[in-house]
C-alpha cells in the first residue's frame, strides 16, 4: 500500500510503499523522514549573526553548485553523467530553497552556467572539489549554529554532499 511520508529537511511530500533510504528531493537521509501525518512545522525563530551569514554563505554555495551541475549535464557526453549531475543540479537547487526558506526570501531562478569543463573527468573533478568545500563549510557551520533548524539542516546536509562525494570518487580515474 502507498503511504505519504514527508521529508523535515525539504518538507516535501514522497509517496510510495516504504520509507526511501534518501529523500528524493534533497537527498537528506532515512532519518529525517517522516509520515505526513505525524508533521509538526518547524519554527526557525531569530537567527543570531553568524548563523545567518553562514546561511547566506550556504545558499550562494549551493546555487553555485546547481549552475554548475545543469551545465555539466547539459556539456556531458556520458550517458549516465547527463542523468546523474542533472539530479545533482536539482538536489543543489532544493537545498538553496531550503536556505531561503530559512532567510525567507524568494528562491531566484537558476540556470545552467555559461561555462564548465566539457570533459566528463574534469567535471568529476570540479564536482568533487564542490562537495568537499561544502562538507568542509557546513560542519564548522553545523558545529557554530545556535539555531536550532539552523544546526539540524548543517547537519543533514553534511551526509547529503558526502554522498556526491562518493558519486564522483566511485567515477574518477585516478
Ligand atoms: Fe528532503
Ligand atoms: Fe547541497
Amino acid at each position: 500500500m502507498v503511504k505519504v511520508f514527508r521529508c523535515i529537511i525539504c518538507k516535501e511530500a514522497y509517496m510510495g510503499d516504504e520509507k526511501p533510504k534518501q529523500c528524493p528531493y534533497c537527498g537528506a537521509h532515512e532519518k529525517y523522514i517522516i509520515f505526513a501525518k505525524d508533521w509538526i512545522e518547524s519554527v526557525v525563530g531569530e537567527l543570531n549573526e553568524t548563523d545567518k551569514e553562514n546561511v547566506k554563505k550556504a545558499l550562494q554555495l549551493e546555487i553555485d553548485n546547481a549552475k554548475f551541475y545543469f551545465c555539466a549535464s547539459n556539456n556531458t557526453k556520458n550517458i549516465e553523467g547527463q542523468a546523474m549531475f542533472k539530479r545533482l543540479g536539482k538536489v543543489e537547487r532544493e537545498h538553496a530553497d531550503v536556505w531561503c526558506k530559512i532567510l525567507r526570501i524568494a528562491l531566484p531562478e537558476i540556470k545552467a552556467a555559461e561555462t564548465c569543463a566539457e570533459d566528463y573527468q574534469e567535471q568529476l573533478k570540479d564536482s568533487h572539489a564542490r562537495e568537499e568545500r561544502a562538507i568542509n563549510f557546513y560542519k564548522k557551520a553545523a558545529n557554530q549554529a545556535q539555531n536550532e533548524r539552523v544546526k539540524q539542516v548543517f547537519e543533514a546536509v553534511v551526509e547529503v554532499e558526502k554522498d556526491h562525494l562518493g558519486l564522483s570518487e566511485e567515477r574518477m580515474i585516478k
